[in-house]
C-alpha cells in the first residue's frame, strides 16, 4: 500500500538523516564467547547461533536495507526469511537475506544500493520529491530529448545490488544427488515434526525438510513454547527415526520430471546445504506453514515495525528484547503472550486491539517514534520504540499448489488456503497432503494435532502398498 507521504513533510527531522541507531535494543544475556565480523568498517560481536540481522539489531544496527525504488529505509521485517526487507551483500555476494545467514567469524557485511555510503544514502531525496508516488514510465515525457536522459538514468539504477565477487577457483561446484523415501514432509514446525514423528513410529522411511537452522517453526517465536520445548520435540521425532534435513529449502515440484529413467514422474528440487536434490516420494506432505502480514496503516513500512512473530523470536529464542516501549497490535493469542513477555522482560509495552482502537499512522523517519491510533472517533499519538503487528498470518500454498493442490479462500483462516479434508488428504492431488497453519492458521498446538491426524493417515495409506 502506497500510503501518502505527504504528511511526513511535517515532521521536524531532515529529509536526509543519519543512520542507523537503534536506540533501545537491549541483549538481555551476556555473550560468552562471541562470534566477531565486519560491518561496513565496523566490528560486531554476536552469539555464534546468531542470525546476520539479529546480531546488528541487537548492536544497535537498525537500517538493513533502502527500498529499491524510493529508498526509504528498510530495517527487518518477518526475521523469517520471507519478506525480503533485509537484503545484504555478505562475503562479496549480493542480496543475500540478513536473517537467514548465520553469523561467521571474519564475515564482510555490507549494505547497498546506497550512495555513497549505507549509512548516507543521497537517493532518499527520491522519497521525499516525489512525496505522492513516482511513475517513471511518465516521467518528463513532455520532453523528448529529457524522457530520454530519464529512461538512461531509471536503467542505470534498475536492479538490486552488484554482480558478486569472483568465486575463488578453489569453491567447490555443488552436487545433484538423487534421492527416494516413503515420505517427505516439508516444514519442520509443529505440524510437520507432529507429521513426520507419527510416520517414522508406524516404520516409514521419512524425510524432514526445513529451511531454517533449528526445528520448531512457529514454537521458536512463542513465548508459550519457546526452543526448549522446540528443542525436545525435534529430539523425539529424531528418536523415531526422522531423517532431518536443516538449512535446505524445497525449491519447485516437477511434475513432468523424473528422478532417473523409469521412474514415475514428479520430482521434487531440494537445495541443501551440500547441493541439490531430486526428490520423489510416495507420499508427499506439505506443513509449509504461514507468512507473517502488515497491518494497513500510514509508514507501516517504517524501520522498526516488525511481524509480532520476528519480535518473539529475538526475545524467545535470541534474549534481545525489542525496546523500551513496544506496542504490540492485535487481540489474539500471540499478541496477549507476547506484550505479557515484553513486560516481564522489562519493557514498558503496550497493545491496541487493531479493531476498536485501530493503528492510523506511524511516525518518525529512520526509526519508528510514535504510532496514532483512533479509539471511539478520538486520535492520539503513542510514543513507541518499536511495533510488533500480530496480524492473520497469510497460508504459504505455493508448494503445495505446484503439486495440484486447489486454494480457497477464507478470509478466518488468513487467506487463500489449502484445500484438504480433515485429515489432510488433499481430493485434487493424488498422494499429497497438506497439514498444519497451511491449511488454515490454526497456532502451534492445533496444528500439531493436525501434523499428527496427518501422520496417521498418510501411514494408513501407504500400509499394505507396494514400495
Ligand atoms: S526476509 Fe529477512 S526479515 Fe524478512
Amino acid at each position: 500500500v502506497r500510503v501518502d507521504n505527504s504528511r511526513r513533510l511535517d515532521f521536524d527531522e531532515p529529509p536526509f538523516t543519519q543512520i542507523s541507531t537503534v536506540p533501545s535494543a537491549r541483549r538481555l544475556n551476556p555473550i560468552e564467547k562471541p562470534t566477531t565480523f565486519d560491518f561496513e568498517g565496523r566490528s560486531i560481536s554476536a552469539h555464534p547461533d546468531e542470525s546476520v540481522a539479529v546480531a546488528l539489531f541487537a548492536e544497535g544496527e537498525g537500517i538493513l536495507s533502502r527500498s529499491v525504488k524510493y529508498h526509504r529505509p528498510r530495517s527487518f521485517f518477518c526475521l523469517s526469511g520471507n519478506c525480503g526487507a533485509c537484503l545484504l551483500r555478505i562475503d562479496g555476494q549480493p542480496n543475500q537475506k540478513a536473517c537467514r545467514t548465520q553469523v561467521r567469524e571474519g564475515q564482510r557485511v555490507e549494505r547497498q544500493n546506497a550512495f555513497p555510503s549505507g549509512s548516507f544514502d543521497i537517493f532518499g531525496a527520491t522519497d521525499v520529491l516525489f512525496s505522492r508516488g513516482m511513475d517513471p514510465h511518465t516521467l518528463l515525457t513532455g520532453s523528448r530529448p529529457l524522457n530520454a536522459l530519464m529512461k538512461q538514468v531509471v536503467r542505470q539504477f534498475a536492479g538490486f545490488g552488484r554482480l558478486p565477487d569472483p568465486r575463488s577457483e578453489s569453491a567447490p561446484l555443488p552436487t545433484t544427488e538423487v534421492r527416494r523415501v516413503d515420505v517427505v514432509v516439508i516444514g519442520g514446525g509443529p505440524a510437520g515434526l507432529a507429521c513426520a514423528t507419527t510416520l517414522a513410529r508406524s516404520g516409514q522411511k521419512v524425510l524432514l525438510v526445513h529451511q531454517e537452522r533449528h526445528l520448531g517453526g512457529s514454537l521458536l517465536t512463542d513465548p508459550d513454547f519457546g526452543p526448549e520445548t522446540a528443542r525436545s520435540i525435534a529430539e523425539d521425532a529424531q528418536r523415531a527415526g526422522v531423517e532431518s534435513a536443516t538449512q535446505s529449502v524445497a525449491l519447485a515440484y516437477y511434475p513432468e520430471d523424473r528422478i532417473s529413467d523409469g521412474a514415475p514422474p514428479g520430482l521434487l528440487a531440494v537445495a541443501t546445504p551440500s547441493g541439490l536434490w531430486k526428490l520423489s516420494a510416495r507420499r508427499y506432505v506439505y506443513a509449509t506453514g504461514t507468512y507473517d502480514r502488515n497491518a494497513v496503516f500510514g509508514n507501516n513500512d517504517r524501520p522498526g515495525i516488525f511481524a509480532a512473530r520476528a519480535v518473539g523470536r529475538l526475545l524467545v529464542s535470541h534474549h534481545v528484547l525489542v525496546g523500551q516501549r513496544p506496542i504490540v497490535i492485535g487481540d489474539g493469542p500471540y499478541a496477549r503472550a507476547l506484550t505479557d513477555a515484553l513486560s516481564s522482560a522489562g519493557a514498558a509495552a503496550n497493545r491496541i486491539d487493531g479493531a476498536r482502537c485501530r493503528p492510523i499512522t506511524a511516525y518518525g523517519r529512520d526509526w519508528v517514534r510514535g504510532l496514532e491510533v483512533e479509539e471511539d472517533g478520538v486520535r492520539k499519538r503513542l510514543p513507541t520504540d518499536a511495533i510488533a503487528v500480530a496480524a492473520l498470518p497469510a497460508p504459504a500454498t505455493e508448494l503445495p499448489r505446484e503439486h495440484g493442490v486447489t486454494v480457497e479462500f477464507r478470509p478466518e483462516a488468513g487467506g487463500f488456503a489449502c484445500r484438504v479434508d480433515d485429515v489432510g488428504r488433499s481430493p485434487d492431488s493424488k498422494g499429497v497432503f497438506v497439514c498444519g497453519d497451511a491449511a488454515g492458521f490454526l497456532g502451534p498446538l492445533r496444528a500439531q494435532e493436525a501434523g499428527r491426524r496427518t501422520g496417521e493417515a498418510v501411514a494408513k495409506d501407504l500400509q499394505g502398498e507396494q514400495p
